[in-house]
């Protein structure tokens, strides 16, 4: 009975935030998560597919605003005073939407990395298409600060109106490392491992990483 009345009041509350500010809140809705989680499947061999078949020292012309790291997202929200989740969530979302089609642009037909980079750009589409679903339509129209346009506007700017200096040549594989990296971090939600948490938005936690891999729990 007390436990009950307590969920009641603890759903009642949740509720009461939930009309009062639908857009701050803005968590990860759970029904995101599958189809992150089958991203993040893909992204995990990344090495093979964007190293392994490409050139040594590859690299790709993208936008300055391309190389959307976890350092980029730290400074957005230190630029912007309570910069809102569901933002930056709909930034990587445009990001790297551009991101694939550039990488997709220079393998051939016959690439042996296109089916993986294909499978990679349906996986993220699903994920988009589960994005767009599970919030309001008015989210989407909502206004965006001011240094979050001017990013935006660079990102869709025709190329030939981008001066030089804008670009960026980065090797595909650290194309999607960002990719993977700023998943987690802005998606942390579907990424809590059984362990202590992780802050997938520590720059230093991506460091370490490496070497974890070395190690994998036995
Ligand atoms: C994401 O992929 C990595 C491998 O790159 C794996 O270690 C991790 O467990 C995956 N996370 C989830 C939640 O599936
Ligand atoms: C690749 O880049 C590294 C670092 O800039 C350089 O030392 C190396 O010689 C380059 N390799 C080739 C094959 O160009
Ligand atoms: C947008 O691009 C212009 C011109 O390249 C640059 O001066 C400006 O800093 C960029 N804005 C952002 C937010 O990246």
């Amino acid at each position: 009975m007390v436990q009950l009345s307590n969920s009641v009041y603890l759903l009642g509350g949740l509720f009461g935030l939930f009309l009062l500010s639908p857009v701050l809140m803005a968590p990860t809705p759970a029904s995101m998560c599958t189809p992150l989680k089958t991203l993040n499947d893909s992204l995990s061999h990344r090495r093979r597919y964007m190293k392994h078949n490409f050139p040594i020292n590859y690299t790709i012309r993208v936008h300055r605003e391309e190389v959307f790291k976890v350092s980029s997202i730290n400074r957005m929200r230190l630029q912007e005073d309570g910069l809102d989740e569901l933002i930056l969530q709909r930034l990587w979302f445009q990001v790297n939407q551009g991101v694939l089609k550039k990488i997709i642009r220079v393998m051939p037909e016959r690439h042996p990395s296109r089916p993986y980079t294909a499978e990679l750009e349906s996986r993220f589409r699903d994920a988009e298409g589960v994005f767009v679903q599970s919030h309001p339509a008015e989210v989407f129209q909502q206004e965006l600060p001011e240094s979050v346009q001017d990013t935006w506007d660079n990102l869709t700017e025709e190329p030939d109106r981008v001066p030089e200096s804008s670009w960026r040549y980065v090797s595909p594989k650290s194309l999607l490392d960002n990719f993977c990296q700023t998943m987690h971090c802005l998606f942390s939600e579907c990424f809590a491992g059984t362990e202590a948490p992780q802050d997938y938005c520590d720059v230093s936690y991506w460091r370490k990483g490496r070497k974890k891999d070395l190690h994998p729990e036995s």
